[in-house]
């Protein structure tokens, strides 16, 4: 695949002394960019001051960047290790009328800079503890995973990571030479694949078997998959079918952890304004009314107003679309960030809840 690439953009000594970026707002620099796979891309990046990256691995991004005039917020995972401080990488795929990705599949560019803040999220090594892992995965929900084993691995910490990843197809599979790489290197790295079609060819010496997630290939492939700490992620509905199987199974799922980013990919980057014509709910927000259908969430009937929201997950996992219900009942499907204090007062963060009655929303 294609590598653009930039020439280095400042001395070895002033990179081996440059500061800590831990939290906050960094402008970042593009210093390489290149195609995972078709549709999944990944973008190195370099403070446009010189920094060192800190971060836990698993943890994401919110990237801050204007399209067509309007300010975007969203959030990517960091697909790198803090074990390799001095650049990050964030890897994304394209999304069928997914407004955001596909903007920075096509305009971000080597030499370009953007701003993000973070680095935020709770599903990564440090907030949660393990030292066997089962690391399972659906397409670009790979990233997290990919960035945890780089940890553990470049750390030689003596992890048992069994990685368990779902494709579509062979030309689906992101980092597969890296992780045949880090398999090689590390025999406590066991990397099986479940693809949806094209199992055949895969060399013979890799774990890969035909269709999709069930509890026979589970247990073939990751025979004590009772005895690791699960971390899962990739679209909603592999996720949802994950955490049945196991709870079906009696996997004990206090050992389960998950995240997911744009699970409902057309709706979560529809462009605003794209609302579905069903409607059920009377949305209130100060003097406006807005007409909902009771399959949308409120941060579709926000956006659709024009009113200033920052959601950059979408995801229920980043808390920066938290409001306040102030009359009226909804069912979030997320509540991730928010404390006891805030959901008692009503608060919810609009990209995962629905509303069950009229409401009457404070931003
Ligand atoms: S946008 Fe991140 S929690 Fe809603």
């Amino acid at each position: 695949m294609t590598t653009d690439t930039i020439s280095k953009p400042y001395s070895d000594e002033l990179q081996l002394t440059s500061p800590s970026w831990q939290h906050g707002e960094v402008e970042l620099l593009c210093v390489e960019k290149w195609h995972e796979t078709h549709d999944v891309i990944s973008f190195r990046f370099q403070g446009a001051q010189p920094v060192k990256f800190q971060f836990k691995p698993g943890q994401f991004l919110t990237f801050k960047t204007e399209i067509d005039g309007q300010l975007t917020y969203r959030s990517y995972t960091i697909s790198s290790s803090p074990s390799r401080p001095y650049s990050i990488v964030v890897t994304i795929k394209r999304i069928e009328g997914g407004v955001v990705s596909n903007h920075l599949a096509d305009s971000l560019n080597v030499g370009d800079t953007i701003t993000a803040t973070g680095p935020d999220g709770v599903f990564n090594l440090v907030d949660i503890k393990a030292d066997r892992f089962l690391f399972l995965s659906a397409g670009s929900g790979i990233t997290p995973m990919y960035s945890m084993s780089r940890w553990l691995t470049d750390t030689q910490v003596g992890a048992d990571i069994a990685f368990l990843h779902c494709a579509k197809s062979p030309e689906d599979l992101i980092f597969k030479s890296d992780l045949d790489r880090i398999s090689l290197n590390n025999p406590a790295f066991k990397l099986s694949l479940i693809l949806e079609s094209g199992a055949d060819q895969i060399e013979s010496t890799l774990a890969c078997e035909s269709g999709r997630i069930n509890a026979g290939n589970l247990q073939s492939l990751v025979e004590d998959f009772h005895q690791r700490t699960i971390f899962v992620c990739g679209p909603e509905p592999f996720m949802n079918g994950v955490k049945s199987l196991l709870e079906e199974i009696g996997f004990d799922m206090s050992m389960y952890h998950q995240e997911s980013f744009g699970g409902a990919a057309v709706t979560s980057e529809a462009a605003p304004g794209a609302v579905s014509e069903q409607t059920d709910f009377m949305l209130s927000i100060g003097e406006r009314r807005r007409s909902m259908s009771q399959d949308q969430s409120l941060l579709e009937g926000i956006e659709a107003e024009g009113l200033p929201i920052i959601a950059a997950c979408r995801s229920g996992v980043c808390g920066a679309c938290k409001c306040q219900v102030l009359e009226g009942e909804t069912e979030s499907s997320s509540q991730m960030t928010l404390t006891a204090d805030e959901i008692a007062q009503g608060y919810v963060l609009a990209c995962s809840t629905k509303m069950k009655s009229d409401i009457s929303l404070a931003l």
